[in-house]
């Protein structure tokens, strides 16, 4: 079998899978408070979310990333976690991973552990009660903690993903890099990309570059920069002081596409070549047309071959280009 190759010659071994565009939460730089959630007919069923992933892993995908909105808030979601463990019984999938804000793990990080998962990553902006509930607009700080540490105690590493927000969490930075080194997690400060409907101004207001942030650490700590990549967006540091590893994900200020090694299916069926591109292909038509997977491998080729250099992200020259209507719910990030 040919590994899927694109036309830059990026190897694509990693699958960005949203299993629905529901969330418990409304994060404001995420979604609308008043979200149209997809009718249920529109999703891919769990059984069509299996035949895809496996057609994908068939064509070389090692890695699977499960995203939202929630991956937890989709019904019966476990069974597909466990029917997936069985391609890394047979090593053909290296890694089952997901994306998730945490409100759910207290009831499921036992299970995910049980069904392979190793990692999970927590999006987790602020350790202010209050303003985590404004930032998520009603939910519940104690929630997420209990069920990070649910995750921890269940063996699963825990990556925390900090969205980077001018005036909010500025002043809780070394509470963030502190409480991360105290409990043993991987932090990745995010910057917060341009999606949804949200006001070209509001955004520019809230975009706090991850270089001012960098320096802002280096006051207190020894950055050591670290070579290593992963094939991911993130860029690392050590902090001398105290070991911990922290990472940085600039989309707009540095481009890390020339080693892009994956792709994002939605929950309905489309396939996103690249995060900041509205450019998509509809797999689920081929996935229903046939109930063999040479159709669907052929549309899942043919999309590959049009993935693009790179995203349109840029906030110079003080405005932002290539807003994204699309919210990011809906391709999980
Ligand atoms: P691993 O590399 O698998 O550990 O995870 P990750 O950091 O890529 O995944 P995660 O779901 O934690 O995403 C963290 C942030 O990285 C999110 O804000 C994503 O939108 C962003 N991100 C992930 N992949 C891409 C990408 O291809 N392009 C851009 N611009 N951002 C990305
Ligand atoms: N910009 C940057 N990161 C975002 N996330 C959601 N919306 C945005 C945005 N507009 C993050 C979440 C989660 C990850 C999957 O994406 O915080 O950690
Ligand atoms: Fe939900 Fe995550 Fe979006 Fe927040 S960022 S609304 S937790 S999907």
């Amino acid at each position: 079998m040919e590994p899927l190759i694109d036309p830059f010659a990026r190897p694509i071994s990693y699958l960005r899978v949203s299993v629905t565009d529901r969330c418990d939460f409304r994060c404001t730089y995420c979604m609308a408070e008043h979200m149209q959630f997809l009718p249920k007919k529109d999703l891919l069923t769990l059984e069509e979310l299996d035949r895809m992933c496996s057609t994908f892993i068939g064509l070389g995908v090692e890695k699977l990333r499960i995203t939202g909105g929630e991956p937890l808030v989709r019904r019966d979601i476990l069974t597909f976690f466990r029917a997936m463990s069985r391609h890394l019984e047979t090593g053909a999938l290296k890694e089952l991973t997901l994306t998730t804000n945490g409100s759910q793990l207290a009831r499921f990080a036992g299970d995910l552990a049980a069904a392979g998962v190793r990692r999970v990553n927590v999006s987790l902006d602020t350790l202010d009660e209050d303003k985590f509930a404004a930032i998520t607009r009603w939910g519940r700080l104690p929630q997420v903690l209990e069920g990070i540490h649910a995750a921890t105690a269940a063996g699963l590493k825990v990556k925390i993903n900090a969205v980077a927000l001018k005036g909010f969490n500025e002043e809780e930075l070394f509470r963030l890099v502190d409480w991360c080194g105290g409990e043993g997690h991987e932090l990745t400060f995010i910057e917060v990309m341009p999606m949804g409907e949200m006001g070209e101004e509001l955004r520019l207001d809230q975009y706090w570059p991850l270089k001012d942030l960098r320096a802002r650490l280096a006051e207190r700590f020894t950055l050591v920069d670290l070579a290593e990549r992963s094939g991911g967006p993130a860029r690392y540091v050590r902090l001398a002081e105290t070991g911990q590893k922290i990472g940085f994900i600039t989309p707009l200020t540095h481009n890390f596409c020339e080693s892009c090694n994956r792709v994002r299916l939605t929950c309905t069926g489309e396939l996103y070549m690249c995060l900041g591109q509205e450019d998509m292909a509809d797999l689920r038509a081929p996935l229903r047309a046939s109930a063999e997977d040479a159709l669907l491998e052929q549309a899942i080729r043919a999309a590959i071959a049009r993935k693009p250099k790179g995203h349109d992200f840029d906030y110079s020259r003080q405005r932002v280009a290539g807003q994204m209507t699309r919210h990011m719910s809906h391709t999980g990030g």
